[in-house]
C-alpha cells in the first residue's frame, strides 16, 4: 500500500491538490481511498458529495471519506475507559466517567486520535490511501506522535517492570497477591504474560513502532502544499525540518495557484514580483525537490472531472 500526505497553510489547496491526486490515481485503476483529517473539512465540497463520517464510494475504484473527528474522540475515550475500568477494577469505584470532559477537550487528544484514525485506515485494503491533512501544526505533532510514543512508552515498561519485580519479590515470601473487589477475590498478577497493563504496553509501542516505519518508508509520500508567497514559503522549511526530525522524506512541493499574467495591472506588480522570488529561493532551497507550479485557475476545481483535469493538466507529469 502507499500513503499519500499532503500537509501545508490553510487554504493553500491541500484539499483540491490530495482529491485531484486521488481521482488520477483512481483513474489508473489503483485502488484508492481519500481521507479528510481536517476537522474543517472541505473534501466533500471538493468532491461534490456527502462523505462526512463514512466510507462513500466515488467511483470505480475511489471511496472518499471526512473523519468525525469529535466522533472518534469520544469513542476512543469510552474504549479507553473500559479498558481501564476492566484492568484496574478499582477505579469503577472512583469513577472515571466524571473526568469525560476534561479529557474530550485535553491538550493533544486531537493528534492523539488522528493517528488513531491513520492506524484503522492502514488496515484497510487499498493500494492507496491520500490523506488530506488539518492544518500544518497538528500534522507536524500527529507525525512525531509514533516517535515519541515509542520513547515514552519504553520508560513505562520499566517503571511497569519495577512494579511486577517488587510485587514477585512480595509473592516469594507470602506466595500469591490477592485482593478483593467488590466482594471478589482477584490475583494480582506479578509476571509480564499475566500483566494486562504490560500486555497494553507491548502492544501499544509494537503499534507505535509500525507507525513510524510506514511514516519513513519510501512508499509513504509527504507533499507540502503552499504558495509563492513569503510567509507561506517560510512555513515550507519549517515543515521540512520537523519532517527531517521525524526522518519522514519529503517527495515535493507544489506551488499552487501562480498568477501567470500576461500584463499585469498595476495594482498586481509587487505580488507578481513577490511571487517571482519566492520561486527562485524556493529552488535553490529545495533543490533536490520537484516543484509543482500550478497555476491560479479560472475557477475553483470542484467534481470528478475537474479534479480530474486539474490532475492532469498539473500533477501526473
Ligand atoms: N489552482 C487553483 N486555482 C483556483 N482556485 C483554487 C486552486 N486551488 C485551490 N483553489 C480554490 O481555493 C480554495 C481553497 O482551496 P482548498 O480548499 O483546496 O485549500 P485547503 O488547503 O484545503 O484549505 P483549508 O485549509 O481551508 O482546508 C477553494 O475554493 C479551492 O477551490
Ligand atoms: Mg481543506
Amino acid at each position: 500500500m502507499k500513503t499519500y500526505f499532503f500537509v501545508g497553510k490553510g487554504g493553500v489547496g491541500k484539499t483540491s491538490i490530495s482529491s485531484a491526486y486521488a481521482v488520477g490515481l483512481a483513474k489508473k485503476r489503483i485502488k484508492t481511498l481519500i481521507v479528510s483529517l481536517d476537522p474543517a473539512h472541505n473534501l466533500g465540497d471538493a468532491l461534490n458529495m456527502d462523505v462526512f463520517g463514512k466510507i462513500v464510494k466515488v467511483s470505480d475504484f475511489l471511496d472518499a471519506t471526512e473523519v468525525n473527528i469529535d466522533k472518534k474522540i469520544v469513542d476512543y475515550l469510552s474504549l479507553m475507559s473500559e479498558k481501564m475500568k476492566n484492568t484496574y477494577r478499582y477505579l469503577s469505584v472512583l469513577n472515571i466517567d466524571r473526568y469525560f470532559d476534561i479529557l474530550k477537550n485535553s491538550p493533544g487528544i486531537e493528534e492523539y486520535v488522528t493517528l488513531e484514525a491513520i492506524k484503522e485506515f492502514l488496515q484497510l485494503d487499498y493500494d492507496a490511501i491520500v490523506f488530506d491533512t488539518p492544518p500544518t501544526g497538528i500534522t507536524l505533532r500527529v507525525f512525531a506522535m509514533p516517535r515519541i510514543s515509542v520513547i515514552w512508552t519504553n520508560s513505562l515498561i520499566e517503571m511497569r517492570r519495577r512494579i511486577l519485580t517488587k510485587r514477585q519479590m512480595v509473592e516469594n515470601v507470602k506466595g500469591p497477591i490477592k485482593d478483593v473487589i467488590n466482594g471478589e477475590e482477584v490475583k494480582i498478577p506479578s509476571n509480564e504474560k499475566e500483566d494486562p497493563v504490560m500486555q497494553e504496553l507491548f502492544s501499544y509501542k509494537s503499534d507505535m513502532i509500525k507507525l513510524t516505519e510506514r511514516f519513513s518508508s519510501l512508499d509513504n509520500y509527504v507533499s507540502i502544499v503552499t504558495m509563492a508567497e513569503e510567509l507561506a514559503f517560510e512555513e515550507s522549511k519549517r515543515i521540512r525540518g520537523a519532517l527531517r526530525e521525524n526522518n519522514i522524506r519529503l517527495s515535493s512541493i507544489y506551488l499552487n495557484k501562480y498568477l501567470e499574467i500576461e500584463n499585469p495591472p498595476p495594482e498586481l506588480l509587487g505580488k507578481i514580483e513577490e511571487q517571482k522570488r519566492v520561486l527562485e529561493e524556493m529552488k535553490k532551497e529545495f533543490s533536490n525537490i520537484e516543484i509543482k507550479k500550478i497555476p491560479l485557475l479560472r475557477s475553483s476545481p470542484r467534481g470528478i472531472e475537474a479534479l480530474y483535469q486539474l490532475y492532469q493538466n498539473y500533477i501526473s507529469n
